[in-house]
């Protein structure tokens, strides 16, 4: 295991940029990659997906995930089992409880409307013990709130803002700008008329929901794996300042939500982590609001990185709020005991990644139950991601959970 973070730690430190090889973990490939196809000495270009593209995977020391950094502490005691032969979560506690008793402002999931019809999974949901922060998965989306250019529609949103509020829970709004999920009309326009339609949706957005949320993601995925800017229609036609603007312009809509640009990867050093660093310094010499930074957390079992608490720490430093904001640790299926427990370990890195920083206020998953995760559509073979499984059983990574705030 210290060999096998050894390995890691150098390969990430010190392996030199050279443009023509993506390092560890780095993308090398996928719709829309002009980047690098080779890898940094030690890793292999592996195919994630056509949204998550390829990465650098490492080709040492693989574990029971496939290859990765090695977790920095382990979970011992072994989960019980239950139906299927696969051990089961035990834990009496409550996630929100746990993480409000460490400090943290809350312990959320995400949640789609059409889950809502499901009574037993929304007798978890509603439990604001268990969940104390709720994120729209979809309905608060740009093609989803205004399918056509001017034409908004707010009822599936609304009835997420009615959920959490009725359950006295906390909003993350998610999100406003966004290369995916956006519709076709937004990609017809450029210039000043893109500008004032991506201004006019946000303002819309924040001003609807004004008040009602505790944090919002502004700004959804700006950037390439290796630090290049994500060319999209905002990127391609209105530069960099299109952050800025559409910064501004949610400060002005809503001043009491924090403003959040979100990302996934950020969880080890990387050409996108650096962009992300040189970003937020250059909006605060540029006096532009922003008051965190999403990790969304989209790991893989027995590939958590070591250094997810550093570079949380980076963005904190800076005087910026974290959060996790999209955690799931998917596994190849189908799911073994062995991964279970390897998922139990990696969740309580990761939640004790979050309660070793002040500045990092809460976890939200993305999903709870494996029932309704977005990952084996996204990634065909993985699956298993979430805490509850399929048939809302707690696993072992609920156990992970709530030791990872001890
Ligand atoms: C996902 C949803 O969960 C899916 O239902 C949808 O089909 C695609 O988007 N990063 C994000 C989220 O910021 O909005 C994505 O959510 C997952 C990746």
């Amino acid at each position: 295991m210290l060999k096998l973070a050894a390995a890691f730690s150098t390969l990430a430190a010190f392996a030199p940029f050279v443009a023509s090889q993506s390092a560890v973990w780095g993308q090398c490939g996928g719709i829309g990659w002009s980047g690098a196809s080779t890898c940094a000495s030690g890793s292999v270009c592996t195919y994630s997906n056509a949204y998550y593209s390829r990465r650098c995977t490492l080709t040492v020391g693989t574990g029971s995930g496939g290859g990765g950094t090695a977790p920095s502490s382990t979970v011992s005691s072994p989960s019980p089992t239950g139906s299927g032969g696969l051990p089961v979560g035990t834990s009496t506690s409550k996630l929100n409880t746990v993480a409000k008793a460490a400090g943290k402002t809350y312990f959320g999931t995400a949640t789609d409307n059409s889950e809502l019809t499901d009574a037993a999974y929304t007798a978890i949901l509603d439990d604001n013990t268990e969940f104390g922060q709720i994120s729209p998965a979809n309905s608060w989306k740009w093609d989803a709130t205004e399918p056509s250019q001017g034409d908004f529609t707010f009822t599936q949103g609304d009835a997420i803002l009615s959920l959490a509020k009725g359950n006295g829970q906390l909003l993350r709004g998610h999100n406003c700008v966004w290369y995916n999920q956006l519709p076709s009309w937004v990609n017809s326009l450029s210039g000043s008329a893109l500008s004032s339609a991506m201004v006019n949706h946000c303002t819309t957005l924040l001003t609807h929901y004004k008040g009602d949320t505790y944090s919002f993601d502004i700004v959804n995925e700006p950037f390439n794996d290796d630090g290049t800017w994500r060319t999209d229609v905002f990127y391609n036609s209105l530069g960099t300042s299109y952050v800025n603007t559409v910064l501004t312009a949610a400060r002005t809509a809503d001043p009491s939500t924090k403003l959040y640009i979100n990302e996934y990867n950020l969880e080890y050093p990387s050409g996108k982590s650096d962009s992300m660093l040189s970003l937020v310094q250059s909006l605060q010499a540029a006096d532009v609001p922003l008051d965190g930074i999403g990790f969304q957390g989209h790991l893989i079992v027995g590939q958590v990185p070591t250094t997810f608490q550093s570079q949380m720490e980076e963005f904190t430093a800076l005087g910026l709020e974290v959060a996790i904001t999209e955690l799931d640790i998917r596994m190849t299926l189908p799911a073994t005991a062995a991964l279970y427990e390897q998922q139990k370990t990696d969740y309580q890195n990761v939640v004790a990644a979050c309660n070793a920083i002040e500045k990092c206020v809460g976890i939200t998953i993305w999903d709870f139950t494996d029932k309704y995760s977005w990952v084996p559509s996204t990634f065909p073979g993985s699956g298993a991601a979430l805490p509850w499984d399929s048939n809302l059983v707690k696993k072992p990574a609920f156990d992970g959970i709530v030791a990872g705030f001890a």
